[in-house]
């Protein structure tokens, strides 16, 4: 089994890739990446690598003609939510285009699983998400995620190739700069904003959870095909989430709480201010959205359809990312 993997410098592709090391030889695995320094180690440790970008047709073309893969995972994707749209666009819409009609250049078309995210569904729902929940993109990267999976859509609809789309949740993990790295930050500067208590429930996978979740796609690509999954670790609320990180830290000050309007309030002079200024704001109408508000999914179907079972608890994934975070001096 040859297998390519695109965005494999990336915190969710780079545990994929680990996950794929355990399991198949080196030089089975091709990593497609843009900065080959970042892909040294991997070098080092046998796998094939070829430099390119997902924007550049000719580029994977080459490395799809040259690898001949049997599946492609494709977790390339600029994930900002700050980015223009148009440039969301050109990588993670016409991107996956890009790899999907490289892969149709060869006789017998690899299968694709494509990374997506559960940021292609409405932010507030009342209900536990399924995959049967319509699309409702909240901001441009989302948009730029649903753009993706109707691509890979239409490709499976029209026969072009074979393919299982996966929708995760936030990821947690270690090497993800963002979510455990802003939030741990954030509290450390007295700057986490507590809403409603706390109360609101989030759903995250962990990066290795997640990677196995791709495994058992590619060893069962005839259950998986045309499928979407959703795929989740556990569930925490944003109280327990802080208490957990803040007895890492050290941090005995229990967070200022707010309720939600004024939240949703300060976020929105916020992203006013912050646009005028040419600056991110640290507190957007998203993120009070967001750890406001309850996250549910429901993965049932990976589960009866693939024997999906997550092995990471919220406990141990947040002991994990928080070691790798005070190792690396990002917290
Ligand atoms: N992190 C999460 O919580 C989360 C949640 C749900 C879904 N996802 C999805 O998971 C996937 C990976 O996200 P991530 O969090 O791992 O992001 P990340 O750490 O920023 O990794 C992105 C990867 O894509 C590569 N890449 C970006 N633009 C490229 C281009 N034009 N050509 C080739 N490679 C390119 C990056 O290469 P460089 O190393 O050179 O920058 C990197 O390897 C995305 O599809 C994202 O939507 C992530």
């Amino acid at each position: 089994m040859k297998i390519m993997v695109t965005g494999g410098t990336g915190f969710v592709g780079s545990h994929i890739v680990d996950a794929l090391e355990e399991k198949y030889s080196g030089s089975d695995i091709l990593l497609f990446v843009r900065d080959m320094a970042k892909a040294e180690s991997r070098i080092r440790a046998g796998l094939t690598v070829h430099q390119g970008n997902i924007t550049d047709r000719t580029s994977l073309n080459l490395a799809i003609d040259d690898f001949h893969p049997d599946v492609v995972i494709h977790a390339a994707a600029l994930a900002d939510d700050w980015a223009p749209l148009t440039r969301l666009m050109e990588v993670n819409a016409q991107g996956t285009l890009n790899v999907i009609e490289a892969m149709t250049q060869l006789e017998s078309s690899p299968f694709l699983i494509h990374i997506s995210s559960s940021s292609v569904y409405p932010r507030v729902a009342s209900v536990y998400i399924s995959e049967e929940t319509p699309y409702g993109p909240y901001g441009n990267y989302h948009k730029s995620k649903v753009a993706a999976e109707k691509i890979v859509k239409d490709a499976i609809e029209k026969g072009v190739i074979e393919a299982s789309i996966l929708r995760p949740p936030n990821v947690m993990g270690s090497r993800d700069f963002t979510h455990m790295a802003k939030i741990s930050n954030a509290m450390k500067n007295g700057k986490f904003p507590m809403i409603r208590n706390g109360k609101a429930k989030q759903t995250w996978v962990a990066a290795e959870d997640l990677a196995q979740a791709v495994l058992l796609i590619i060893s069962q690509q005839r259950k998986a095909k045309g499928r979407i999954y959703n795929v989740k670790s556990f569930e925490i609320t944003v109280k327990d989430l802080y208490d957990q990180i803040a007895s890492r830290l050290d941090i005995s000050k229990p967070p200022k709480s707010y309720p939600y309007f004024l939240a949703y309030s300060v976020g929105f002079f916020s992203e006013i201010l912050g646009k005028l200024r040419g600056k991110r704001s640290t507190l957007n109408r998203y993120r009070v959205i967001k750890f406001s508000r309850d996250r549910l999914f429901d993965d049932s179907k990976i589960r009866s359809e693939l024997g999906y079972q997550p092995k990471w608890s919220a406990q141990e994934t947040i002991t994990k990312t928080m070691d790798w975070l005070q190792k690396e001096g990002i917290v």
